[in-house]
Protein backbone atom coordinates (compact mmCIF):
# COMPACT_ATOMS: atom_id res chain seq x y z
CA UNK A 1 0.00 0.00 0.00
CA UNK A 2 3.01 2.38 0.52
CA UNK A 3 3.30 2.35 -3.06
CA UNK A 4 -0.05 4.33 -3.33
CA UNK A 5 0.99 6.54 -0.69
CA UNK A 6 4.43 8.02 -1.37
CA UNK A 7 3.93 10.97 0.25
CA UNK A 8 2.69 8.84 3.33
CA UNK A 9 5.13 6.13 3.62
CA UNK A 10 7.28 6.75 6.81
CA UNK A 11 4.23 7.66 8.90
CA UNK A 12 2.37 4.66 7.83
CA UNK A 13 4.97 2.15 8.44
CA UNK A 14 4.65 3.28 12.14
CA UNK A 15 0.69 2.67 12.21
CA UNK A 16 1.66 -0.91 10.43
CA UNK A 17 4.31 -1.90 13.07
CA UNK A 18 1.84 -0.91 15.73
CA UNK A 19 -1.22 -2.94 14.35
CA UNK A 20 0.16 -5.68 13.89
CA UNK A 21 2.24 -6.17 17.38
CA UNK A 22 -1.17 -6.24 19.18
CA UNK A 23 0.88 -6.67 22.64
CA UNK A 24 2.44 -2.84 21.96
CA UNK A 25 -1.04 -2.05 20.81
CA UNK A 26 -3.17 -2.98 23.76
CA UNK A 27 -0.38 -0.65 25.71
CA UNK A 28 -0.38 2.24 23.68
CA UNK A 29 -4.43 1.86 24.06
CA UNK A 30 -4.48 1.53 27.41
CA UNK A 31 -2.20 4.40 28.33
CA UNK A 32 -4.66 6.49 26.02
CA UNK A 33 -7.89 5.26 27.98
CA UNK A 34 -5.78 6.23 31.16
CA UNK A 35 -6.21 9.99 30.37
CA UNK A 36 -9.17 10.13 30.27
CA UNK A 37 -9.40 8.66 33.86
CA UNK A 38 -6.72 11.00 34.91
CA UNK A 39 -8.15 13.61 33.87
CA UNK A 40 -11.16 12.14 36.32
CA UNK A 41 -9.37 10.87 39.08
CA UNK A 42 -7.07 13.23 39.88
CA UNK A 43 -9.11 16.41 40.68
CA UNK A 44 -10.43 14.25 43.23
CA UNK A 45 -6.89 13.91 44.96
CA UNK A 46 -7.69 17.61 45.71
CA UNK A 47 -11.18 17.71 46.30
CA UNK A 48 -10.48 15.60 49.48
CA UNK A 49 -8.49 18.51 50.07
CA UNK A 50 -11.23 20.81 49.70
CA UNK A 51 -14.08 19.60 51.83
CA UNK A 52 -13.72 21.57 55.18
CA UNK A 53 -15.15 21.05 57.92
CA UNK A 54 -18.44 22.91 58.84
CA UNK A 55 -18.31 25.54 60.95
CA UNK A 56 -18.90 24.57 64.72
CA UNK A 57 -17.13 20.52 63.75
CA UNK A 58 -14.24 20.41 65.79
CA UNK A 59 -11.62 18.06 66.43
CA UNK A 60 -12.72 15.35 68.71
CA UNK A 61 -12.05 16.05 72.34
CA UNK A 62 -10.02 13.38 74.14
CA UNK A 63 -12.79 12.01 75.79
CA UNK A 64 -15.16 11.92 72.99
CA UNK A 65 -12.27 10.57 70.48
CA UNK A 66 -11.77 7.16 72.83
CA UNK A 67 -15.94 6.88 72.89
CA UNK A 68 -15.45 7.13 69.07
CA UNK A 69 -12.79 3.46 68.76
CA UNK A 70 -15.52 2.27 71.43
CA UNK A 71 -18.04 2.74 69.17
CA UNK A 72 -15.78 0.98 65.93
CA UNK A 73 -14.81 -1.60 68.83
CA UNK A 74 -18.30 -2.72 69.86
CA UNK A 75 -19.39 -2.83 66.17
CA UNK A 76 -22.62 -0.20 66.79
CA UNK A 77 -22.20 0.76 62.68
CA UNK A 78 -23.58 -3.13 62.45
CA UNK A 79 -26.90 -1.65 63.16
CA UNK A 80 -26.66 2.30 62.93
CA UNK A 81 -25.49 4.08 60.05
CA UNK A 82 -24.66 7.83 60.42
CA UNK A 83 -25.93 9.05 57.02
CA UNK A 84 -28.89 11.09 56.60
CA UNK A 85 -29.94 11.41 52.45
CA UNK A 86 -31.65 14.29 50.93
CA UNK A 87 -34.84 12.69 50.89
CA UNK A 88 -37.45 13.80 52.75
CA UNK A 89 -38.90 10.77 54.72
CA UNK A 90 -35.56 11.32 56.35
CA UNK A 91 -35.07 14.63 56.83
CA UNK A 92 -38.25 15.00 58.66
CA UNK A 93 -37.41 11.93 60.70
CA UNK A 94 -33.66 12.80 61.98
CA UNK A 95 -33.18 16.39 60.49
CA UNK A 96 -30.93 18.19 58.08
CA UNK A 97 -28.92 15.89 55.85
CA UNK A 98 -25.64 14.92 56.36
CA UNK A 99 -23.29 17.05 54.73
CA UNK A 100 -19.77 16.02 53.88
CA UNK A 101 -17.95 18.50 56.16
CA UNK A 102 -19.31 17.00 59.36
CA UNK A 103 -17.39 14.17 59.18
CA UNK A 104 -13.75 15.26 58.22
CA UNK A 105 -12.13 14.38 61.28
CA UNK A 106 -14.01 10.66 61.04
CA UNK A 107 -11.26 7.61 60.76
CA UNK A 108 -12.60 5.75 59.67
CA UNK A 109 -16.06 7.20 58.70
CA UNK A 110 -18.67 5.99 60.18
CA UNK A 111 -21.99 6.68 57.72
CA UNK A 112 -23.12 2.68 57.13
CA UNK A 113 -25.57 1.64 55.57
CA UNK A 114 -27.40 -1.11 57.85
CA UNK A 115 -30.11 0.35 59.98
CA UNK A 116 -31.45 -2.22 62.31
CA UNK A 117 -31.42 0.98 64.41
CA UNK A 118 -32.15 4.10 63.56
CA UNK A 119 -29.89 6.52 61.82
CA UNK A 120 -27.54 8.53 64.46
CA UNK A 121 -26.04 11.01 62.68
CA UNK A 122 -28.02 13.88 64.85
CA UNK A 123 -28.27 11.71 68.14
CA UNK A 124 -26.29 14.63 69.66
CA UNK A 125 -28.51 16.27 72.49
CA UNK A 126 -31.68 14.40 71.67
CA UNK A 127 -31.73 12.16 74.79
CA UNK A 128 -30.37 13.29 78.08
CA UNK A 129 -27.07 11.59 79.05
CA UNK A 130 -28.63 9.27 81.55
CA UNK A 131 -31.18 8.63 79.18
CA UNK A 132 -27.93 7.02 76.88
CA UNK A 133 -26.45 5.22 80.43
CA UNK A 134 -29.75 3.45 80.77
CA UNK A 135 -30.37 2.52 77.82
CA UNK A 136 -27.04 0.91 76.81
CA UNK A 137 -27.11 -0.51 79.92
CA UNK A 138 -30.41 -1.93 79.14
CA UNK A 139 -32.36 -0.77 75.57
CA UNK A 140 -35.48 -2.36 77.29
CA UNK A 141 -35.33 -0.67 80.30
CA UNK A 142 -36.13 3.36 78.61
CA UNK A 143 -39.87 4.20 78.37
CA UNK A 144 -41.03 3.36 75.33
CA UNK A 145 -38.24 0.56 75.07
CA UNK A 146 -39.82 -2.87 75.84
CA UNK A 147 -39.47 -4.30 72.47
CA UNK A 148 -36.25 -3.00 70.96
CA UNK A 149 -33.52 -5.89 69.81
CA UNK A 150 -30.31 -3.62 70.83
CA UNK A 151 -28.20 -5.38 72.77
CA UNK A 152 -27.54 -3.79 76.08
CA UNK A 153 -23.59 -3.08 76.86
CA UNK A 154 -23.45 -3.00 80.57
CA UNK A 155 -20.23 -3.93 80.82
CA UNK A 156 -18.95 -0.32 79.28
CA UNK A 157 -20.18 1.27 82.35
CA UNK A 158 -17.33 -0.93 84.48
CA UNK A 159 -14.26 -0.44 81.84
CA UNK A 160 -12.04 2.07 82.97
CA UNK A 161 -10.36 3.75 80.11
CA UNK A 162 -7.44 2.50 78.23
CA UNK A 163 -5.53 5.56 78.17
CA UNK A 164 -1.93 4.23 77.35
CA UNK A 165 -1.89 4.93 73.51
CA UNK A 166 -4.43 8.45 73.13
CA UNK A 167 -1.46 10.21 72.21
CA UNK A 168 -0.19 8.01 69.82
CA UNK A 169 -3.60 8.12 68.34
CA UNK A 170 -4.02 11.68 68.23
CA UNK A 171 -0.43 11.83 66.72
CA UNK A 172 -1.80 9.63 64.28
CA UNK A 173 -5.05 11.60 63.31
CA UNK A 174 -2.81 14.89 63.12
CA UNK A 175 -0.91 13.88 60.12
CA UNK A 176 -4.18 12.81 58.50
CA UNK A 177 -5.17 16.53 59.11
CA UNK A 178 -6.86 16.83 62.13
CA UNK A 179 -5.01 20.05 63.47
CA UNK A 180 -4.28 18.54 67.52
CA UNK A 181 -1.77 20.64 68.95
CA UNK A 182 1.19 19.68 70.85
CA UNK A 183 -0.65 20.99 74.14
CA UNK A 184 -3.71 18.96 72.96
CA UNK A 185 -1.50 15.88 72.71
CA UNK A 186 -0.08 16.48 75.98
CA UNK A 187 -2.89 16.79 78.27
CA UNK A 188 -5.02 13.90 76.78
CA UNK A 189 -4.07 11.44 79.24
CA UNK A 190 -5.28 13.97 82.13
CA UNK A 191 -8.09 14.93 80.81
CA UNK A 192 -9.21 10.57 80.51
CA UNK A 193 -8.29 10.03 84.34
CA UNK A 194 -11.22 7.97 86.05
CA UNK A 195 -13.14 7.83 82.84
CA UNK A 196 -15.24 4.52 82.15
CA UNK A 197 -15.96 3.52 78.91
CA UNK A 198 -19.05 4.52 79.14
CA UNK A 199 -18.73 8.20 79.84
CA UNK A 200 -16.49 8.37 76.41
CA UNK A 201 -19.09 6.76 74.47
CA UNK A 202 -22.02 8.98 75.82
CA UNK A 203 -20.15 11.97 75.34
CA UNK A 204 -19.08 10.99 71.63
CA UNK A 205 -22.76 9.93 71.31
CA UNK A 206 -23.84 13.47 72.48
CA UNK A 207 -21.35 15.10 70.20
CA UNK A 208 -22.79 13.50 66.64
CA UNK A 209 -24.72 15.88 64.05
CA UNK A 210 -24.93 19.16 66.20
CA UNK A 211 -23.48 21.28 63.47
CA UNK A 212 -26.67 21.79 61.88
CA UNK A 213 -30.31 21.21 63.11
CA UNK A 214 -31.58 17.59 64.04
CA UNK A 215 -35.54 17.39 63.20
CA UNK A 216 -37.92 18.37 66.07
CA UNK A 217 -39.98 15.65 65.28
CA UNK A 218 -40.31 13.51 68.65
CA UNK A 219 -41.21 9.84 68.84
CA UNK A 220 -42.82 7.65 71.30
CA UNK A 221 -39.49 7.00 72.89
CA UNK A 222 -38.77 10.69 73.46
CA UNK A 223 -42.12 11.49 74.39
CA UNK A 224 -41.79 8.62 77.13
CA UNK A 225 -38.19 9.98 78.34
CA UNK A 226 -39.16 13.97 78.56
CA UNK A 227 -41.90 12.88 81.01
CA UNK A 228 -39.90 10.28 82.91
CA UNK A 229 -38.24 11.64 86.07
C1 LIG B 1 -28.50 -5.55 66.84
C2 LIG B 1 -28.62 -4.18 66.38
C3 LIG B 1 -28.10 -3.04 67.23
C4 LIG B 1 -26.81 -2.85 67.69
C5 LIG B 1 -25.59 -3.74 67.50
C6 LIG B 1 -26.81 -1.55 68.32
N1 LIG B 1 -28.06 -1.00 68.27
FE1 LIG B 1 -28.60 0.82 68.97
N2 LIG B 1 -30.51 0.51 68.41
C7 LIG B 1 -30.99 -0.63 67.79
C8 LIG B 1 -32.43 -0.54 67.67
C9 LIG B 1 -33.34 -1.60 67.06
C10 LIG B 1 -32.81 0.70 68.22
C11 LIG B 1 -34.24 1.26 68.37
C12 LIG B 1 -34.85 0.77 69.69
C13 LIG B 1 -34.18 1.37 70.88
O1 LIG B 1 -34.21 2.60 71.05
O2 LIG B 1 -33.55 0.62 71.65
C14 LIG B 1 -31.58 1.32 68.67
C15 LIG B 1 -31.52 2.59 69.24
C16 LIG B 1 -30.36 3.25 69.58
C17 LIG B 1 -30.29 4.62 70.06
C18 LIG B 1 -31.47 5.58 70.17
C19 LIG B 1 -31.64 6.27 68.81
C20 LIG B 1 -32.82 7.20 68.73
O3 LIG B 1 -32.73 8.14 67.95
O4 LIG B 1 -33.81 6.98 69.42
C21 LIG B 1 -28.98 4.88 70.31
C22 LIG B 1 -28.40 6.20 70.82
C23 LIG B 1 -28.24 3.67 70.04
N3 LIG B 1 -29.11 2.70 69.60
C24 LIG B 1 -26.87 3.56 70.21
C25 LIG B 1 -26.18 2.37 69.97
C26 LIG B 1 -24.77 2.20 70.27
C27 LIG B 1 -23.88 3.29 70.83
C28 LIG B 1 -24.43 0.93 69.94
C29 LIG B 1 -23.10 0.24 70.11
C30 LIG B 1 -22.55 0.25 71.45
C31 LIG B 1 -25.63 0.30 69.40
N4 LIG B 1 -26.67 1.19 69.46
C32 LIG B 1 -25.69 -1.00 68.92
C33 LIG B 1 -30.21 -1.69 67.34
C34 LIG B 1 -28.87 -1.88 67.61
Amino acid sequence: MSQTNPGGFRRYRYFEFIETHAGLLGVLIAIAVSFGGLAEIIPLFFQAHVVKALPGVEPRDPLRLVGFDVYVREGCYGCHSQMIRTLRAETERYGHYSEAGESVYDHPHQWGSKRTGPDLARVGGKYSDDWHRQHLINPRSVPGGKDSNMPGYPWLDNNALDVADVQARMKVLRTLGTPYSDADIAAAPQVLKGKTEMDALVAYLQSLGTALPASGVRTASTQAAEVAP
